[in-house]
């Protein structure tokens, strides 16, 4: 049996209440809430046993996934009384692991959304015989991420901090955020302190002779740290870019959740999906987008790339692009939002009150 830890807390996961009052791990992506599709991507793998490391709000997780019997899972929960970063989550959860100190480990970050074949992570780590395999992903602009390059034979070389210089760009190589551990190294990583992956414990376990595998493919990969990317994800996982069991119902441009009500005349396309109790009225056109529950777009709205929050309304011929509407916000007629643009939750914009189009 494979198991493994889902990494779902720290300070990047925390309630963001000016948007989306759901926590992130639990907003719906294709319908269902993020976590979902990782959990189900790691049932369809072989896991069996997942602990979710949560440094805050394990009572969210908890009263919706249960002890994971719906997903074929067996599911725990530990919560952490302070953040310990990635490393020190791990470690906190290893009393709960079942692997004997030889077997491998699986590692998940909680806010990434990829293809990853994980049974190949597995096996690549089995034949390698590394301590630690990491999954690692190519990038086109590595500037904001930590460098990961490796040798001829995929052996980790070094973890570089995010590069300042060109000169420092050696590689196109990113962690992706999914590793398999051999469990004595889960257990050697220090007890009751902070601790993080990237920074400490690899570098700590290269400097002292470990054998670090790299598996680099060119699966699809999204971190889903804004807003965007996370409209991003969902719209992939309707359109079947990524692979994942637990969106309900078929790929396709669209997904309409049971009890929306969408307009014989509006136009769903690109991925959006329609949250339970949304309305979509006639002539709207609703493009990548992602239309939270009990939402209101109203006739003739414009709607691309964007996040309408829970309850939220958007006006009449209103034109959003690149925007996120916080929950139960409202939106007048005749508006035009664009990129990064951020409505805070329950706000209200009148009708024809900003526009970025030219007086023409
Ligand atoms: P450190 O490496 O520990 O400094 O974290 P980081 O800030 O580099 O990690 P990042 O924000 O990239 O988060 C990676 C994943 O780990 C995400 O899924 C986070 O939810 C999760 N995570 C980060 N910090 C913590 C933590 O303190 N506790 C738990 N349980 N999860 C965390």
């Amino acid at each position: 049996m494979t198991e493994a830890i889902l990494l779902v807390g720290g300070k990047g996961t925390r309630l963001r209440p000016l948007t989306v009052r759901t926590p992130k791990p639990m907003v719906p992506a294709a319908g269902v809430p993020f976590l979902t599709h990782q959990l189900a991507r790691a049932r369809a793998a072989g896991v069996e046993h997942i602990v979710l490391a949560t440094s805050y709000l394990a009572e969210v997780f908890e009263p919706h996934f249960g002890d994971g019997s719906s997903l074929g899972l067996h599911l725990e929960y530990v919560t952490e009384d302070e953040p310990l970063g990635t490393g020190g989550a791990i470690r906190n959860v290893a009393s709960r692991l079942r692997s004997a100190p030889d077997d491998p480990v699986l590692v998940f970050n909680g806010d990434i959304l990829t293809g990853l074949d994980i049974r190949a992570l597995v096996a690549t780590h089995r034949s390698s015989g590394a301590d630690v395999s990491l999954h690692l992903t190519r990038v086109t602009d590595p500037r904001a991420y930590g460098l990961v390059p490796t040798d001829a034979s995929g052996r980790v070389r070094a973890f570089l901090e995010k590069p300042q210089t060109p000169e420092e760009i050696v590689t196109d190589q990113i962690n992706a955020g999914a590793y398999v551990f051999r469990r004595s190294v889960v257990d050697s990583i220090p007890v009751g302190r902070p601790v993080s992956v990237e920074r400490e414990t690899f570098p700590d376990l290269l400097a002292a002779g470990a054998h670090l595998q790299g598996m680099v493919d060119s699966t699809y990969w999204l971190d889903l740290g804004t807003p965007q990317a996370f409209v991003r994800g969902s719209a992939d996982l309707v359109l079947g870019r990524v692979p994942s069991p637990a969106v309900p119902g078929r790929r396709g441009d669209s997904l309409v959740l049971p009890t929306a009500s969408v307009a014989p005349g509006a136009k769903l396309t690109a991925g959006t999906v329609v949250g339970r109790g949304a309305t979509v009225g006639e002539g709207a056109r609703v493009l990548g987008s992602t239309i939270l529950a009990d939402a209101v777009v109203e006739p003739n709205a414009v709607i691309t790339d964007s996040l309408v929050g829970a309850g939220a309304r958007v006006g009449a011929r209103s034109v959003l692009t690149g925007a996120v509407i916080g929950d139960g916000a409202t939106v007048g007629p005749d508006n035009e939002l664009r990129d990064g643009v951020r409505v805070w939750c329950d706000a209200r914009i009148p009708g024809a009150s900003l526009r970025f189009s030219s007086d023409r």
